[in-house]
């Protein structure tokens, strides 16, 4: 599967769900996650991300963004329409470690 990461934070550009051919990303407040029993590892949104947020789990490290993508996936509405970014994408693009900072 790909999973949503950390730089989808408080950006949240959409893009990515317009691309997807199975429609399996759910849209929190802040950020998008991906569905990891409906993604089919097409890779299509990987590159559409204007935040280079998206990732394939074969990458090392995304533990924990597995399993809150798998989770959040369960309990957020699906999103399938493009909608525009939240008003501080600019500036929070490229913040490090945003999960941290403003969830724990
Ligand atoms: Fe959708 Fe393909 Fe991205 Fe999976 S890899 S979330 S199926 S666009
Ligand atoms: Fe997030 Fe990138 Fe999609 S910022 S909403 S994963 S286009």
């Amino acid at each position: 599967t790909y999973v949503v990461t950390d730089n989808c934070i408080r950006c949240k550009y959409t893009d990515c769900v317009e691309v997807c051919p199975v429609d399996c990303f759910y849209e929190g407040e802040n950020f998008l996650v991906i569905h990891p029993d409906e993604c089919i590892d097409c890779g299509v949104c990987e590159p559409e991300c204007p935040a280079n947020a998206i990732k394939p789990d074969t990458e090392p490290g995304l533990d924990m963004w597995l399993k809150l993508n798998a989770d959040f996936a369960t309990k957020w509405p699906n999103i399938t329409v493009k909608r525009d970014p939240l008003p501080e994408a600019k500036e929070m693009d490229g913040v490090e470690g945003k999960y941290d900072k403003y969830f724990s």
